[in-house]
């Protein structure tokens, strides 16, 4: 028997498993009820002891192999297959696409530019000059409180732009009037996240220096553009402020309502949401730029586009924009 059983092992070992034909053949050969094994375990029944002890170690890993020979098979199928698929599935269908921060960016900026508007920038590090001081902030002035600042280690007159003025003052100081630009990049704040605010957001800012620029001009422009942007029925609102660099100042808001929980978080229960600040430049900072005040006037504006985005989309957390959430993204495809 032990013959007939290292017989049966070397069959096991030559025989190639390839298809499911080739499983349903073995498996008849060896596991059926008149195959190998049974007729090999029925026999072994009826030997003796001895020969027991013998063989039994023998069947068992005769009935292992074959065992083992249909697994591999099995395996194989299943890694096969995803071979096959991986090779041949179609690509997914999302193909990337510009964040929408960046689609509402460029939007922003066409309108401008039909307005007559070119577009210039200046770097995220800045120093403190064109940041704070040229914008008549001068250091310990309280108003630099409005803005808590990321400061470079090394050099602390370095420090992330906190917003998109600094462009304004490279500008002024490097050209001459008429200027009619805008500046759109990413600005640093050392604030608490929340859905309102972020340490990162983005800002457009908006200069137009001239002889005789009056504030009407200003608003004038900022509703065009207001309506252009969202469409000629949305709720717009004016409202008096301060900026230590335009004198007199203002800040816009656009309706959003309160008809959400979300809606009133936002707005901080008033429906209206601040898109921008905007005034006629300070007479001081047109002179640190060399500029001479007595000759030209000029307005200016800064608008934050995330907040923009969200009026736009109806997006209720600022935070969304910076997660990469692709769920989230494929929404603006
Ligand atoms: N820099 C201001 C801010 O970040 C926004 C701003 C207000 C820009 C008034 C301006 C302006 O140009 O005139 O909050």
């Amino acid at each position: 028997m032990l013959k007939e059983i290292r017989a049966y092992y070397q069959e096991v070992v030559e025989t190639t498993i390839s298809s499911k034909n080739d499983v349903f053949v073995f498996k008849k050969r060896f596991f059926s009820k008149q195959g190998v094994l049974n007729s090999l375990f029925s026999r072994f029944k009826k030997i003796s002891k001895e020969e027991k002890k013998l063989v039994g170690k023998d069947i068992n890993l005769l009935k292992d192999l074959c065992q083992k020979k249909i697994n591999s098979f099995s395996l194989s199928l299943v890694s096969n297959k995803n071979t096959v698929e991986d090779l041949t599935r179609p690509s997914p269908t999302f193909t990337g696409s510009k964040h929408p921060i960046t689609k509402i960016s460029g939007q922003i900026n066409e309108i401008f530019k039909s307005l007559g508007f070119y577009v210039s920038s200046g770097p995220e590090i800045e120093d403190d000059w064109h940041n704070f001081e040229a914008l008549n902030l001068p250091k310990n002035h309280p108003a630099r409180d409005m803005q808590d600042t990321f400061f470079v280690n090394v050099n602390p007159d370095f420090l992330l732009r906190t917003h998109t003025s600094s462009v304004q003052v490279r500008h002024m100081s490097g050209n001459k009037p008429p200027i009619r630009t805008i500046s759109p990049g990413r600005v640093f704040r050392n604030e608490a996240v929340s859905s309102r605010a972020h340490c990162i957001f983005h800002q457009i800012e908006g200069l137009y220096v001239d002889k005789n620029v009056s504030f009407t001009d200003m608003k004038n422009l900022l509703f065009v553009f207001a309506k252009k942007f969202f469409g000629n029925d949305v709720s717009l609102r004016f409202r008096p402020s301060y900026f230590p660099f335009t004198e007199p100042s203002a800040e816009m808001d656009v309706f959003l309502g309160t008809q959400t929980e979300a809606d009133y978080r936002l707005t901080k229960g008033s429906g209206w949401l601040e898109i921008l600040g905007c005034g006629m430049v300070d007479p001081n900072v047109l002179s640190n730029c060399n500029i001479n005040p007595k000759t030209y006037s000029g307005y200016a504006f800064g608008m934050g586009v995330e907040r923009i985005a969200m009026l736009k989309y109806g997006v209720k957390d600022l935070r969304l924009f910076f997660e990469n959430d692709l769920s989230f993204l494929k929404q603006f495809n």
